[in-house]
């Protein structure tokens, strides 16, 4: 539980709500519903294994004052991370891939974390071998790594899931969630597989479906396929595997802004997509299928606003194209059949044909 008045910022991690989400195919009776992580402290879900994974080297005696915390993270659990390690009076360094946003490193840096870039190319992998040589090079330095390290998904069998086994007074029939390092979907599963029959669906990215038998490669959905099945995702409690494009994640996520004035990350799109997708099926009807939005959409301004470019430029080119034909045929094009076909109308009334059928 989340105290009303805490003393500390790791008092506060946990304890986030649940929003229904309605969509025109998911039946009246079916309950999605999305468990809403960016109101966690550092507006992620990685506040928690972050905690856990502090609080357990503090009690096992390896984390203690002068001591430096090394982890590589394209962003939140550094974020968590560089903050518990500033409340605590701990040096923190943490390896990001190249391309992670401005907006990340700026907030990094506002907690004095120190920050090394690693090629993107080299996927998380790469991130995790630099993250790693570099604390064996630090003097009393320690490795938090977020892939292997069991209270990652510790941190979600001891919160994530209990809250959601409450929250839905014990009917949970699917969870559908991202797959990053796994912590999240493993430790979450575990709890309610435990507890019920629960149908457990992974999603990855399209364009690196690893965990679908494929090839690993380049995607726009932070914060999952991170190219490898990490030593935290446990295969054997993923009944389903699910892949989402970078194009359906981004879209579903500015979807939510527009439609229920939820603003979110691009994974948590992508975890809207996919548990609609889901809900709609004919045999979960009735049933109550939750799902996990990680972060917050604010963390991605820059993506944001390199989409809308990207769109404005398709859009432009699309009308310089029409523009073409109009100018090659005399004929309008509009976008949809019926208008096309009223604007090719008006222009051949206006010049004096009638059109036939
Ligand atoms: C931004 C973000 N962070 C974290 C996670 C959870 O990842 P993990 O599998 O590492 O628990 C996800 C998964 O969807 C994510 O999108």
């Amino acid at each position: 539980m989340r105290p009303r008045i805490a003393s500390s910022v790791a008092e506060l991690v946990g304890g986030t709500p649940m929003i229904r989400l309605s969509y025109p195919d998911v039946p009246r009776s079916t309950r999605l519903l999305a468990k809403l992580e960016m109101f966690n402290p550092l507006s992620s879900v990685k506040d928690r294994p972050a905690l856990h994974m502090v609080r357990a080297a503090e009690a096992a005696g390896t984390l203690k004052p002068g001591v430096t915390v090394v982890d590589a993270t394209s962003g939140n659990t550094g974020i968590a991370l560089a903050s518990l390690c500033a409340s605590r009076g701990y040096r923190c360094v943490l390896v990001l891939p190249d391309n992670a946003t401005e907006e990340r490193r700026q907030i990094l840096r506002i907690f004095g974390a120190e920050i090394v870039l690693s090629p993107a190319e080299e996927g998380l992998v790469g991130t995790m071998a630099r993250a790693e040589a570099l604390a064996a090079a630090i003097p009393g330095a320690i490795f938090m790594g977020q892939d292997r390290n069991p209270h990652n998904p510790a941190a979600h069998y001891a919160t994530t899931g209990p809250e959601i086994w409450s929250d839905c007074e014990g009917e949970v029939d699917v969870l559908v969630c991202g797959v990053g390092t796994g912590g999240t979907i493993t430790g979450t599963a575990r709890y309610l597989k435990e507890r019920t029959n629960v149908h457990v669906v992974g999603f990855e990215p399209a364009s690196s479906p690893v965990m679908s038998g494929g090839e690993r490669g380049p995607h726009r959905i932070p914060g999952i396929g991170g190219g490898i099945v990490q030593a935290n995702t446990d295969l054997t409690l993923i009944d389903e595997i699910l892949t989402v494009t970078d194009d359906q994640a981004a879209t579903t996520a500015l979807e939510l802004a527009t439609t229920a004035g939820l603003f979110v990350g691009v994974s948590s799109g992508a975890a809207a997509h996919a548990s609609r997708l889901v809900a709609s099926r004919p045999e979960w009807e009735g049933a109550t299928v939750v799902t996990i939005l990680p972060d917050t959409g604010e963390r991605y301004l820059s993506f944001w606003a390199e989409l809308a470019r990207a769109q404005e430029e398709a859009a432009g080119r699309e009308r310089a194209a029409d523009e073409g034909r109009v100018a090659r045929t005399g004929l309008a094009v509009g976008r949809d059949p019926v208008g096309a076909r009223e604007s090719v109308g008006r222009q051949e009334k206006a010049a004096g044909r009638e059109r036939v059928a």
